[in-house]
């Protein structure tokens, strides 16, 4: 009988170097939730393992990323006060802002991202200004306020941006004002095609940043569009995007590698909060081997054409990539 498969899949070492797609602990940015005031961490109840931190408790866990082999990390801010065009997140005082300044001067050597959006500093938690007779966000009155927030980042201390709001012409006026300001090096990694997600629920818990009324779907991406999603992240690419992404993760595989074949601009994906927490609770159940089931994940996202991987699970998958018996 014809036994070619089998032949090579009985030897342990033969499989390993038969291997197409390895993770690795370079492949990660582990997103961070940093919150106003001083020796604050909470652990939030549908993400196991996910806290809001203050900047304080922010400095210690970049050590133990540090050690865990994680370099990069993206940083979410929960400010104190909210209002209707997000204040805080255009005030050098603000909680990114300030948090930046610090961790950079703690941990110069790891890669801060700061996403960059307006829905966790507005009171109505939608991603930018409303304009009334749209009853959404009014897109270039969203833009010249984008192009104020990442000067702000920059100034900081931010190594790059990553804008979430999914407005049209975002990178054009992110990067006319970064370039502006003098910061012509600073990379920007667009959420380029992000859809109207239900599994982003838990996010919103953790950054406390849920619409007041209404959905995202104005702005972002209707699930069951295939070539819209390529058309916008190639048009991010044209406005000159380093670097793209695709979100959330699991249910848009396809997506992944449609955009991955359609150009050369490397590709994030974000594994989003639905998806950790689901694996989470399904462990909680005793339903699955969550090691397993995760590092399967996430070498599929890589198998898929992933450059970069954002997860909540960096953490523990890179402590399984370094042989440590403890996760
Ligand atoms: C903000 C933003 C969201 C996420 C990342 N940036 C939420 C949203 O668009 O509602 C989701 C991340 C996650 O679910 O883990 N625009
Ligand atoms: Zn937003």
């Amino acid at each position: 009988m014809f036994k070619r498969f089998r032949r090579v899949r009985l030897n342990p070492v033969l499989r390993d170097l038969l291997q197409e797609t390895r993770l690795s602990v370079e492949d990660f940015i582990y997103p961070l939730f940093v919150k106003s005031g001083e020796d604050y961490k909470k652990e939030i109840d549908s993400m196991p393992g996910v806290y809001q931190m203050s900047v304080d408790n922010i400095i210690k866990e970049c050590e133990e990323l540090k050690r865990l082999g994680i370099r990069a990390i993206i940083l979410f801010g929960i400010p104190e006060t909210k209002d209707s065009i997000g204040s805080d997140a255009l005030c050098e005082h603000g909680v990114i802002a300030t948090a930046l300044r610090e961790i950079k001067k703690a941990h110069p050597d790891m890669f801060v991202v700061t996403d960059l959006c307006f829905c966790e500093y507005t009171d109505h938690g939608h991603c930018g200004i409303l304009n009334p007779k749209l009853k959404s966000v009014d897109n270039d009155a969203t833009l010249e306020i984008l192009g104020e927030q990442a000067v702000i980042h920059a100034k900081a201390g931010s190594d790059m941006i990553a804008p979430s709001g999914m407005m049209d012409g975002m990178i054009t006026a992110i990067r006319e004002a970064l370039d502006g300001a003098g910061f012509e090096y600073l990379p920007i990694m667009s959420y380029s095609t992000k859809f109207a997600s239900s599994y982003y629920g838990p996010f919103r818990d953790v950054a406390e940043s849920a619409p007041s009324f209404g959905d995202r779907r104005s702005y972002q991406m209707n699930p069951a569009n295939r070539r819209e999603a390529i058309a916008e992240s190639l048009e991010d690419e044209r406005e000159g995007a380093d670097i793209l992404m695709v979100k959330p993760a699991l249910a848009y595989m396809d997506i992944i590698r449609d955009i991955k074949e359609s150009t050369l601009t490397p590709l994030a994906v974000y594994n989003v909060s639905g998806e950790y927490s689901m694996l989470k609770m399904a462990a909680r159940a005793g339903v699955i081997d969550y090691e397993k089931v995760m590092m399967e994940t996430l070498v599929g996202f890589k198998r898929a054409g992933a450059d970069i991987i954002i997860t909540y699970h960096a953490k523990e998958a890179a402590s399984i990539l370094r042989g440590d018996d403890r996760v």
